[in-house]
């Protein structure tokens, strides 16, 4: 019998646009997988070099207050004298709104540390009504911390579809017990 050669694939080389193709598809996984899995975030807590910048309001460095259990999540405490109040904000709610003023400036800041989920930070200034919108993911940047001037409008929004949490506390000039609290100069710059 007349072993006949097999027919053999025909050996045309595989055109260079497939490689290049499948190049491309692995860059652009390798860079996708990155991005989606290395926070920019320093032991839990978001770079700052990577935030916004803002005029109105200044990053605050917080790594000595915040304490991780792997078991029961995160501490946050903060420094001697202030008492801070924690506030879960649910999935599209809006916090805020409103600004601390009297006339004897008895806060003159307020530190709000976004500590888990996906928010929408609105700041801005009440008598000239110029604000600033920041979007700010803590489960991808790591913990958030920025302080501002208490006259300052703020408002927090939950952008993202489960229970955020936050902390906030007040720097006081004086003793107070219940904080001045003014919504109807921030009107104009209502976050909803
Ligand atoms: C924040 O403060 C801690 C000490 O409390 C320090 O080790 C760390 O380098 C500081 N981080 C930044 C980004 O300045």
């Amino acid at each position: 019998m007349n072993m006949t050669k097999t027919p053999s694939i025909p050996s045309k080389p595989i055109p260079r646009f497939y490689f290049i193709l499948l190049f491309l598809i692995i860059f652009v996984f390798i860079y996708w997988f990155r991005s989606s899995h290395s926070s920019s975030s320093t032991n839990g807590f978001a770079d700052v070099s990577q935030l916004p910048k803002s005029s109105l309001f200044t990053y605050t460095n917080i790594s000595s207050q915040v304490f991780y259990s792997e078991t029961q999540g995160i501490l946050y405490l903060p420094p001697n004298g202030q008492s801070a109040h924690f506030v879960s904000l649910k999935s599209k709610a809006v916090r805020g709104n409103h600004r601390h003023k009297d006339n004897e400036n008895s806060i003159s800041g307020e530190v709000i540390i976004l500590l888990q989920g996906q928010f929408h930070f609105r700041i801005g200034d009440g008598d000239t009504n110029q604000y600033e919108d920041h979007q700010f993911d803590a489960c991808k940047m790591g913990i958030i911390a920025f302080q501002f001037s208490a006259d300052k409008c703020h408002a927090l929004k939950n952008i993202g579809k489960n229970t955020n949490w936050f902390a906030s506390y007040y720097l006081k000039s004086k003793e107070i017990t219940k904080p001045p609290v003014d919504k109807e100069g921030c009107k104009k710059m209502l976050l909803t």
